[in-house]
This record gives C-alpha cells, sequence and structure tokens, in this order.
C-alpha cells in the first residue's frame, strides 16, 4: 500500500450533480499518490461507477459492526463493499460526538470493515480542553490503544477536534510531535508492517498550507474537509502532496 494518500471527506454535502466536481478532478493527469474521496452513503455506489477504472478510489464514512440485520438507517461494511467502496472512515470526532461512538465501538466497525475487505480510515484526535491540559499525546495513544484493529491493514488520521472546520491548525511542530508518536507506537504494535501505515493529518487543510504540512515528519497526507469539494482546492491539496 502507498503510503502517500490524500482523503477527501465530504461529510452531509454533496448531490448528485455535486459528482460533477469528481468528473473534474478526473481530468488531470495521475497523481504520484492515493487519492480517496468519502462521499455520503447515498452517493457511494455513484461515485464509484464515476471512478471506475480512475486514479481515485471510493470510500464511506462510516459503518455498522454487523455485516447486516435490524439496524433502520445504518450501513454495513458489505453494503459500502458492494457499492464500489474501498475504504470507510471510521471513529470520525463527528460521530464520536454526534452518536457517542467509543473506541470499543470503533475497533469493532474496523474489524468488520477488514472482514469486508475495506481499508479502515481510523480518526483520533484531541479536544481544545485536553490539548490545553497537556493531554494530547496521551488521549490520542489511548485512542490507538482502544480503536485499532488486530491487524496492521488500515490508514490513520489525527485529527485535532479543535481544528476542524475552523481554519485553526496545530503548529508544524505540534503536528510532527503527534506523528512521530504514532509512528512509534503503531512499529510497537504491528512491527514493520507499521511502515506502510499512512498517517494523515485533518483540520483545516486548504491548498494554501498543504504543502508546508505534508513537508512535516511523518505525515504522508490528508484527511480534508471542506476543501475536498471543490475539485480546484482538492486538486491543488493533491498535487502539493
Ligand atoms: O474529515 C475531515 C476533517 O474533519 C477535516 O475537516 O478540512 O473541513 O477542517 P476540515
Amino acid at each position: 500500500m502507498a503510503r502517500k494518500l490524500a482523503a477527501g471527506n465530504w461529510k452531509m454535502n454533496g448531490l448528485s450533480a455535486d459528482l460533477a466536481e469528481i468528473r473534474t478532478l478526473l481530468q488531470a493527469p495521475a497523481p504520484g499518490c492515493g487519492v480517496l474521496v468519502c462521499p455520503a452513503a447515498t452517493l457511494v455506489a455513484a461515485m464509484a461507477e464515476a471512478c471506475a477504472g480512475s486514479f481515485v478510489a471510493v470510500g464511506g464514512q462510516d459503518c455498522h459492526a454487523a455485516a447486516k440485520g435490524a439496524h433502520t438507517g445504518d450501513v454495513s461494511a458489505p453494503m459500502l463493499a458492494d457499492a464500489g467502496a474501498s475504504h470507510v472512515i471510521l471513529g470520525h470526532s463527528e460521530r464520536r460526538a454526534d452518536h457517542g461512538e467509543d473506541d470499543a465501538l470503533v475497533k469493532a466497525k474496523a474489524e468488520a470493515a477488514l472482514a469486508a475487505g475495506l481499508l479502515p480510515v481510523i480518526c483520533v484526535g484531541e479536544t481544545e480542553a485536553e490539548r490545553d491540559a497537556g493531554e494530547t499525546l496521551a488521549v490520542v495513544e489511548a485512542q490507538l490503544a482502544g480503536s485499532l484493529p488486530e491487524t496492521a491493514g488500515l490508514v490513520i488520521a489525527y485529527e485535532p477536534v479543535w481544528a476542524i472546520g475552523t481554519g485553526r491548525t496545530p503548529t508544524l511542530e505540534q503536528i510532527a510531535e503527534v506523528h512521530d508518536a504514532m509512528r512509534a507506537t503503531l512499529a510497537a504494535r504491528f512491527g514493520a508492517a507499521a511502515e506502510d501505515i499512512p498517517l494523515l493529518y485533518g483540520g483545516s487543510v486548504k491548498p494554501g498550507n498543504a504543502a508546508e504540512i505534508f513537508a512535516v515528519s511523518n505525515v504522508d497526507g490528508a484527511l480534508v474537509g471542506g476543501a475536498s469539494l471543490k475539485a480546484a482546492d482538492f486538486g491543488a491539496i493533491i498535487t502539493a502532496l
């Protein structure tokens, strides 16, 4: 698995007409990094069809821990795979906050994703209060300890909660501190396989700050929210990687 990955999270945005942004993105030459776009579940199949055979992979934004059953409104990992997804975002702070998801549930979802042939993109990150209290590394370590599946086929996204959608980002030194610590933790847990795990930074990544963030130690790409919605902005971020 290539470590360099530019991933877009469309969150609860996007109608059929917005697939035009993906079609525009696909007109660029294939970049030297992986590209992933994760739309709402309603668009996964159509986006996968639009991106078939291209450099853009498609992912879901969440899945249930069960493969099927009486869970009204939920989507399972096999359903996402059947719709053409190759990845699924899990444990995003918005899921943790809005739906009370804890590390154990994220881990169960990650195991379900792997069983369905999907690569989990597992999100971790501290709140502003936790950073102010000097707890950032402890929080991230605890989330990694509790959320990761037993095998190393995955992607990690470090997303400080306070940097999401705010226009604020940590300093480059703060990003490096967390990413270096995550790599060491993954190496202790998975051995040499940890070297293949992409470590993405997420939180207010824009065309204007992407290059400097991508130059940081152990940053292998980004999980991009708002700036992934427009082909011009996301394309510029991809080019910076
Ligand atoms: O999943 C993406 C992150 O939450 C970052 O969102 O780029 O809009 O800050 P943002």
